[in-house]
């Protein structure tokens, strides 16, 4: 925005260094048992396996990984029942994870830089040494001073240092993308393997193609993969980018049925607003791929897009480009949908009202001529058909439990879905942070962050290194997912309960919490509180009474140090 409106200088800096996640307390004891099992030679007793078997249920289940009921069906199997927890396990053990906060001015050490270059799979040596010489050096605090003097900052593209090392040296001037490029050609060609995965994952879930997919767009993302989730949007639809004879972007065309081999699904995007400001040209070749598909003369039956365009067109009359309204976005000038706000300031009632504020927000049709229209009956039709919705995790730092702009665009889309339908709609994260991407869904996801995360004490003492900041990013985790939980439901109650086990029941934990950062540390037992009074998960009467306890005694403490203040 700054640099669109004011044409801002902007400074380049780091991200935090990233590690493994590994394993901590009960789930190191579990692989161990997990480890037992697979060492069990061949002559090993009935009664022997069945032992252990048990034993290794018991000690999942205490861990949330398993039924705690020995008779659960899914355990009948024992060898295929171990087999998938170890493939748990091993998600947790090398899911990659930010450690504490990046501080201008401190370049990472020698190990934290070693880590750096695996994660972005630099190899060759002489790379290798050239980089890691790059990440040593502070070319942060140098930039920003001779910035303040009026000095000239050199350009850099901007980026992910796991995807692109050409952003080092940071402390430089970024700048984005060429509009006319995007989505590029290895965009596209990822975005259909994306899409298919999409697909594969909701056909094993619910049995069947989704007929409308709800597909949240942010800007940033887009800059960091050359328009990777515009292109998986596209070839949902069965679309691509039309390029002149200089290879520029002119618009969308159709890719033709039996090149797809599947129907075209419909899709409807919501664009953060800063999507909308940067790019006007992709929202237009979205607006335009959705169009011809819901023109095309094809079979209903290939053609999601066309069928509820039709639909709508024999409800409500009207023409064909305001039925094929699939792009929505705030209002000129606005940003975000509001729901996080709510959901911070604990100021609303039922969980419908998260939904309302979504689409008052975000009801915003963008058509092919690029300019916002209000036109809420094709977005209600719309929303009843939707099936899922889904957003991709683009970088390491954010995680959908880490800001609250992924529960306040993919949550509430979510809600509105719920409301509209009248049922819930799957919600799925497309991870294109590892390897070659991971459908996972939004239960599946917020597990892993809170087991990678906030509940691994690799990550949360490096939190804790950093004061203050530390708490506040530990208390916006707890909010997040009550966001979550508000939003569509699908949070596992299990997770409150750790939360509130490892922070708030131990009093050398509270303790600490409380010197660092009282504030944070209040908020997050009153988080946990409402997250019951929302019946989002029921502590027992000692939790309950040690979670009231925590509060009062940080309230007790903060009216301390207001008084030692004003003394
Ligand atoms: C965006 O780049 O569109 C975006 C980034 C952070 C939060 C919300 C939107
Ligand atoms: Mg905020």
């Amino acid at each position: 925005l700054a640099k669109r409106r004011a044409n801002a200088t902007l400074i380049s800096h780091l991200t935090p260094p990233v590690t493994e996640a590994g394993l901590y307390r009960g789930l190191a004891d579990l692989k161990a048992s997990v480890f037992r099992w697979r060492a069990l030679p061949p002559e090993a007793g009935a009664e022997e396996r069945q032992g252990l078997a048990a034993l290794i249920q018991a000690e999942a289940a205490r861990l949330d990984l398993a039924p705690a009921d020995p008779a659960d069906l899914s355990w009948a199997d024992a060898d295929a029942a171990i087999a998938r927890l170890h493939a748990s396990l091993l998600d947790v053990e090398y899911a990659l994870i930010p450690v504490g906060l990046h501080v201008v001015g401190q370049p990472p050490g020698a190990a934290q830089r070693a880590e750096l270059l695996d994660a972005a799979g630099i190899t060759d040596p002489a790379r290798r040494a050239e980089t890691d010489a790059l990440l040593a050096a502070d070319s942060e605090l140098p930039a920003i001073i001779h910035a303040l003097d009026g000095g000239y900052i050199r350009p850099a593209p901007g980026g992910d240092l796991l995807r692109n090392p050409e952003i080092l040296p940071t402390g430089r001037n970024i700048y984005g993308f060429d509009p006319f490029r995007m989505p590029g050609a290895f965009a596209m060609d990822d975005g259909a393997r994306q899409a298919d995965r999409l697909l594969a994952r909701h056909v094993a879930d619910c049995g069947r193609l989704p007929e409308t997919v709800a597909m949240l767009l942010w800007g940033s993302d887009n800059l960091k993969s050359e328009g990777g989730p515009i292109a998986q949007a596209l070839c949902l639809v069965g679309a691509r980018p039309r390029r002149d004879s200089y290879g520029r972007l002119a618009g969308a065309e159709l890719v033709p049925l039996a090149e797809l081999g599947r129907p075209r699904i419909d899709v409807i995007v919501t664009l953060s607003g800063i999507f909308r400001d940067l790019l006007p040209l992709q929202t237009k070749l979205l607006a335009e791929a959705l169009l011809l598909a819901a023109r095309a003369d094809e079979p209903e039956t290939e053609n999601f897009v066309a069928r509820h365009a039709r639909a709508h067109l024999a409800a409500h009359g009207g023409t064909i480009e305001t039925a094929a309204l699939r792009v929505f976005s705030n209002a000129d000038g606005t940003y975000g949908a509001n729901v996080n706000q709510l959901v911070d300031s604990g100021t609303w009632q039922t969980e419908d009202e998260l939904g309302d504020a979504f689409l008052r927000r975000k009801g915003f049709a963008y058509g092919t001529d690029g300019r916002p229209t209000r036109c809420d009956a094709v977005l209600g039709g719309v929303l009843k058909t939707v099936d899922l919705a889904y957003q991709n995790l683009e970088s390491l730092d954010l995680g959908i439990t880490t800001v609250d702009h992924y529960f306040d665009g993919l949550g509430g889309i979510s809600r509105a879905v719920r409301a509209a339908r009248g049922s819930e709609a799957a919600v799925y994260i497309g991870d294109q942070t590892a390897g070659a991407g991971t459908v996972r869904s939004l239960a599946e996801q917020v597990s892993l962050e809170t087991r990678t995360r906030t509940l691994n004490p690799k990550y949360f003492e490096a939190m804790l290194a950093h004061g203050a900041e530390g708490v506040r990013h530990l208390e916006a985790a707890v909010t997040n997912t009550l966001g979550w939980s508000a939003t569509t439901g699908q949070v596992d109650p299990w997770i409150y309960r750790e939360i509130g086990s490892v922070f708030m029941l131990d009093p050398e934990m509270r303790r600490r919490l409380a010197e660092l950062n009282p504030v944070a540390s209040v908020r997050i037992a009153n988080r946990l509180l409402e997250a019951h009074e929302r019946h989002y998960w029921s502590p027992d009467e000692a939790m309950l009474d040690a979670l009231r306890r925590a509060g009062a005694e940080l309230e007790d403490r903060l009216e301390g140090l207001d008084m030692e203040q004003a003394a």
